[in-house]
């Protein structure tokens, strides 16, 4: 027993260090690129969990009230396209476990009509999961929750044992934060890792007008401003960086033609900044910028691009009343 604690505490070590390097060579890459990038992966430390919270209650970020939209009122319609059948046992897997608002009410409605499944949410943080968990079984106690640590692919690997149908969960335009090719990928992996009839459901921000999509990246209460110039905050605790957040403003941009909404960090004077971890010293023109984020955006034709490269078909979408916000269903074939 104190063995498997101590074997896990050197695992969570040996985790955290590879992280760390993980982050130091990818700040590396990015400052020394021009233009210069920096991951979005990064914004979620501990801050920038908090900070995401709070812009998903957001009067302007209207994509996870849309998307709740969907789940409180059109749950049926959701179970009715997974074509579940109430006698076989199946899993419903979510990548990312989040705080379960939208996920408990298709599984409340799931545990009403008597459908046997696990609810397994994957994370990479233990601590997202432990909440999870401790509110599912206040508020669901029927529901059989089995959460998993770690990367999703591993996860997924270690699932694929079990022959019972799966229903994927990728929720809340997560896919968005990816490249079209990434997203690609990604959704193939998936793909290798299921069964034919197993399904998909992947929720995704639409293409919509630039007065609407902006502001939820450009908020009044400058939220957003700070999620973003969060991730300098991290590289100055973590790498031993001296960015002076006073002397760089977020700037976010959307393209209405071409469906993506970007993030940068905009340096507002001329300044060199230096990041200890790296042993390097890294030059700022004024108005020179940093591409942190995309927030891509989609409509059918983007996403049959997307799929057409996978072993997934497109079933239907369902959207939220205001049609800002669609859950595609995606089958394994
Ligand atoms: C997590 N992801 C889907 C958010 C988005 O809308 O791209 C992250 C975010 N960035 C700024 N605001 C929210």
């Amino acid at each position: 027993m104190i063995e498997t604690i101590k074997t896990k505490v050197e695992n969570q070590y040996k985790q955290n260090l590879s992280m760390l390097e993980m982050f130091k060579s990818e700040v590396e890459s990015g400052l020394n690129s021009s233009p210069k990038t920096l991951p979005s992966k990064y914004f979620y430390d501990k801050k920038g969990d908090a900070l995401f919270v709070e812009i998903m209650n957001l009067p302007e970020y209207y994509l996870t009230r849309s998307e709740l939209d969907i789940f409180q009122n059109k749950t049926q319609q959701l179970i009715d396209v997974l074509d579940l059948n109430p006698d076989t046992y199946f899993e419903l897997i979510e990548l990312g476990a989040g705080d379960g608002l939208k996920t408990k009410k298709l599984l409340r409605s799931l545990d009403a009509q008597n459908f046997k499944f696990d609810y397994i949410p994957i994370d990479i943080s233990v601590n997202a999961l432990k909440l999870l968990e401790q509110d599912l079984d206040r508020a669901l106690p029927n529901v059989s929750v089995k959460t998993k640590h770690g990367d999703y692919f591993e996860v997924l690997g270690s699932l694929k044992k079990s022959k019972k149908p799966k229903v994927i969960l990728f929720l809340g335009s997560n896919i968005g934060n990816m490249t079209d090719e990434l997203a690609t990928q990604f959704i193939y992996n998936l793909g290798t890792n299921l069964q034919n009839g197993d399904k998909l459901l992947l929720g995704v921000d639409l293409i919509k007008p630039k007065k609407i999509v902006l502001p939820a990246y450009n908020d009044s209460k400058g939220i957003t401003a700070e999620f973003n110039l969060n991730l300098l905050k991290r590289i100055n605790k973590e790498l031993g960086g001296d960015f002076n957040l006073d002397n760089f403003e977020h700037r976010p941009e959307y393209n209405e033609a071409e469906g993506i909404a970007k993030s940068f960090i905009v340096s507002t004077v001329h300044q060199k900044v230096e990041i200890k971890a790296l042993k390097k010293t890294y030059e700022f023109a004024k108005g020179e910028s940093i591409h942190t984020e995309i927030s891509r955006k989609y409509n059918d034709p983007i996403i049959e691009k997307i799929i057409s490269k996978t072993d997934f078909g497109l079933k239907t979408k369902i959207m939220d009343g205001k049609e800002y916000f669609a859950d595609y269903i995606l089958t394994r074939h």
